[in-house]
């Protein structure tokens, strides 16, 4: 199958692609490559019939590059509460008009196949344990708000017609990631907590700590992925999943005392207030019932493989790339900087 991965370099999609990869399909990523080229390694070892990577933007890309594609997956946007905080125009343009230009233009080039990273964070501040697929939204953050809206616009889009055939959209509500990528994240609680432990002998709880949260190890992610592109339309089409397991639904500062029992002498350390709203139990049965799908790793294990990363030196902590706020802060610094003293699209060199 020709697959189209929207945001393929990300955290998420630089596990995933390798997965689709190995699976046998084709595939294309479309990514703006915000934190560098992360398949830059494997496109070279597999050749471009197998996997093309285009620096593109989701808001102005050339739809060509959708021709001969049969499913595509989004991964791609501006991935937390405050990186989107940061200018929540850009974030509006990013996360809901490109998200909706890459839907609508895959319907109108007859992609059968599209699946959208929602998130379990469109729960919020959910009402009880337990929640489901059915259960209200109530998005606490522009950042969900947005996810609810393109889950919004995909139910929709899937009914307007077409002479293509039908056009199949799935919605996997995500939890929240943890787990080693070649383009990291220390801003995704388990692996920010692994991190500050290793690091700094100290882990931080805001809020008292009580707030559930679901979690998620990147590689299954991947696996969760993989199968709704290929599952039966008539078990998936127009269908939200939850992407998780009930086991690693965990209060935070029961994760901080995990992350400390990992790491020998932490502290931890609270903090009064809690800026993240966020407090949901998510229920994932849906998912292992009607699509045979189940979580293979747990938060332990994410613990685990995090650490021994960095205590191997593979992974450099401090590396600014692995934080998605102070890379956007960056660039949006770059691209002032640029439009205040660039020439010819140079800033020191001449040329
Ligand atoms: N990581 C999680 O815990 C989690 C949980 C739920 C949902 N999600 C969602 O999954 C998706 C992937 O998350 P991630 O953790 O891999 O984030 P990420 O920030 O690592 O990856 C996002 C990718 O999108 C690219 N991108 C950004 N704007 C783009 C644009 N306009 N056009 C093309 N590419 C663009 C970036 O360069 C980056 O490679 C996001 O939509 C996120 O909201 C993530």
């Amino acid at each position: 199958m020709h697959v189209l991965v929207a945001g393929g370099a990300g955290y998420i999609g630089s596990v995933l692609v390798p997965v689709l990869v190995e699976h046998g399909h084709r595939v294309t990523v479309l990514d703006r490559l915000y934190f560098g080229n992360t398949l830059a390694k494997l496109a070279a070892e597999v050749g471009p019939t197998r996997l093309n990577v285009v620096r593109g933007d989701t808001r102005t890309f050339d739809p060509k590059i959708l021709e001969g594609v049969e499913a595509v997956i989004d991964v791609a946007g501006i991935s937390n509460d405050p990186s989107c905080e940061l200018e929540p125009e850009l974030t509006k343009s990013v996360n809901i008009d490109g998200g909706k230009r890459l839907a609508r233009l895959a319907h109108e080039a007859g992609v059968r196949r599209y699946v959208y990273s929602s998130s379990c964070s469109v729960y919020g501040h959910g009402e009880g344990l337990g929640l489901t697929e059915k259960s209200g939204r109530h998005p606490v953050s522009l950042y969900a708000r947005a996810k609810a809206e393109i889950e919004d616009h995909l139910q929709e889009l899937q009914k307007t017609p077409r002479g293509a055939g039908p056009f199949e959209i799935v919605l996997l509500r995500l939890a929240t990631v943890f787990g080693l990528s070649p383009r990291m994240r220390f801003d995704l609680a388990v692996n920010v907590m692994t991190k500050n432990a290793y690091v700094n002998r100290r882990i931080t709880v805001d809020g008292g700590g009580r707030q559930w949260r679901p979690f998620v190890h990147v590689r299954d992610v991947a696996d969760a992925f993989a199968l709704a592109i290929l599952a039966d339309a008539r078990l998936v089409a127009g269908q939200i999943f939850n992407v998780g397991s009930n086991t690693n639904n965990v209060q935070i500062l029961n994760l901080a005392f995990r992350v400390r029992d990992a790491v020998p002498g932490t502290e931890v350390a609270h903090a009064p207030t809690d800026p993240d709203l966020r407090d949901y139990n998510v229920a994932f049965e849906r998912i292992t019932r009607e699509l045979d799908y189940s979580t293979k790793r747990t938060i332990d294990d994410g613990i685990r493989e995090v650490l021994q990363a960095i205590k191997d030196g593979q992974l450099d902590p401090d590396e600014r790339r692995w934080y998605t706020l102070k890379q956007y802060v960056f660039l949006r610094e770059a691209e002032r900087a640029m439009a205040d003293m660039g020439v010819d699209g140079r800033l020191l060199s001449a040329g």
